[in-house]
């Protein structure tokens, strides 16, 4: 995977790609960052890569002339390539967005800073644009970050095993189960003895259980997407949990179907 970046401040990514499993995942070839600073494409003698908004108003805009020379710079070739603008106002990033993305075999990511990127830049020559969260940042350099960190993980052999993403959280549309390491007793408290047992059935059971406990407690909505089996069910009913989650799903199609 090639991660191609524009920015006006390259820096942003000198450190966070220097450490883990990102930078043994550039080590090994698995991942390519190349970082280019619109700057460098600025057509005037001060080098400008924003102006004020015509029709007035706060804050200044990216002029869009230095942003798509840059990117016709990097978009050579003719391998498969989503442009990412990051911004606010795009598609909340999810795994699900982590996963289609990583089927590319380059993101190009244009990070917006001020009070977005001119719409011409936009409509023009960009594919998608994607937010991380509802909140607004100082720029699209640390959401690009973490877009390009949630899709490495994703890629053939960057984690250690090649189904640790497997078990992630929301992998199965829930939360992960909590996790235990030595010592047995820490500061009174003991693991759960069941994963003490060697019952590989057991654990697995004790887990997904876990895992709809944290995201019935923590993230509800997520369950409405989720598909339990009948075995799975079994197992809800049994933990007094089927009726909640059932109750909770009727709510939540309810509430979109009158938001809808
Ligand atoms: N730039 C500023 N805020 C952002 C956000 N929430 N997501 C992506 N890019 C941004």
């Amino acid at each position: 995977m090639i991660f191609d970046v524009l920015t006006i401040f390259p820096d942003f990514f000198v450190s966070p790609l220097q450490e883990g499993i990102i930078r043994r995942a550039l080590q090994d070839g698995k991942i390519e960052v190349g970082v280019h600073n619109i700057r460098d494409y600025a057509l005037d003698r001060h080098r400008m890569t924003d102006d004020r908004p015509f029709g007035g108003g706060e804050g200044m805009v990216m002029k869009p002339e230095p942003l798509a020379d840059c990117l016709k710079a990097v978009l050579v070739g003719d391998m498969p390539t989503r442009v990412i603008l990051l911004s606010p106002k795009g598609q909340l990033f999810t795994q699900a967005t982590a996963h289609r993305l990583a089927a590319y075999s380059r993101l190009v990511f244009v990070c917006g800073r001020y009070e977005g990127v001119d719409e011409r830049f936009r409509e023009k020559y960009v594919d998608e644009e994607v937010s991380i969260g509802d909140y607004v940042l100082t720029g699209g350099e640390l959401a690009a970050l973490v877009v390009m960190d949630a899709v490495s993980r994703l890629l053939p052999g960057v984690l250690g095993c090649e189904d640790s993403a497997a078990n992630d959280s929301f992998s199965c549309g829930m939360l992960k189960h909590t996790q235990y390491t030595r010592p047995r007793v820490f500061e009174g408290t003991a693991v759960p003895d069941v994963l003490l047992s060697g019952d590989h059935a057991a654990i697995t059971r004790h887990r997904f259980i876990e895992s709809v406990k944290i995201t019935l407690e923590r993230r509800p909505e997520l369950l409405a997407d989720v598909q339990f089996t009948a075995a799975e069910r079994k197992i809800l009913k049994k933990e007094a949990l089927l009726s909640r989650i059932d109750t909770l799903v009727k709510e939540h199609r309810t509430e979109h179907h009158s938001a809808g």
